[in-house]
């Protein structure tokens, strides 16, 4: 594996300003459900799991937390939502439940939406949408979003839960690939 530094083009969110608008949006969500005791954050595997771990400690309100996993088939293909696959599915029962869907980036829309659908038909008291990142400019489907981090512009992201070739989830910043040095080094 290649060291990332070969071709990051800039850091787009550094560390700290990812970690006090986590801190805001953990207190908003705090606020926002405050005296319910049924909230359940629903991280989308993989790329929402350091967003879902820094958040839960930011929110100051009892809350559970359970993963669901998605796959979109082809390669880039995310052209309808019939192409979305859950691969992993909850295994509790989210009726009656404040429901608050973790992703870490929305782009197209289709995977949000299609886990939305799904899990509407499960009857939540409540069911939202909480993401780190919107790149509101690739939007193919429109999905309402109740909690957003940044609105970043269509560039190539990686770091904090978003992969490379499947590494660097775990840098604690999002970077931006400069795709001539990353295809120059292919
Ligand atoms: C990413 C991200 C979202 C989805 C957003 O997941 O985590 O789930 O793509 O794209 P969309 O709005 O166009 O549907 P990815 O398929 O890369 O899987 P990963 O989280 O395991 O990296």
């Amino acid at each position: 594996m290649r060291d990332y530094r070969e071709y990051l083009g800039e850091i787009l969110v550094p560390e700290d300003k990812l970690q006090s608008r986590i801190a805001e949006l953990g207190s908003e969500i705090s606020r926002d459900f405050a005296g319910l005791d049924n909230l359940l954050l629903i991280c989308i595997l993989r790329g929402g799991v350091l967003f879902l771990t820094d958040l839960m400690r930011k929110i100051t309100i009892p809350h559970a937390i359970e993963f669901m996993a998605v796959s979109s088939y082809g390669v880039g293909n995310r052209e309808t939502s019939g192409h979305v696959r859950i691969t992993l599915d909850l295994n509790v029962d989210i009726r009656d439940k404040h429901v608050i869907l973790v992703e870490d980036i929305i782009d197209s829309g289709h995977t949000i939406s299609a886990v939305l659908d799904l899990l509407t038909t499960r009857k939540p008291a409540s069911l939202c949408v909480c993401t780190l990142l919107d790149k509101a400019d690739r939007r193919e489907v429109n999905v309402p979003v109740k909690y957003t981090g940044f609105s970043i512009p269509n560039k190539f992201v990686f770091g904090y839960g978003l992969d490379i070739d499947d590494y660097y989830r775990n840098l604690p910043f999002i970077g931006v690939v400069d795709l001539e040095k990353y295809q120059s080094g292919a």
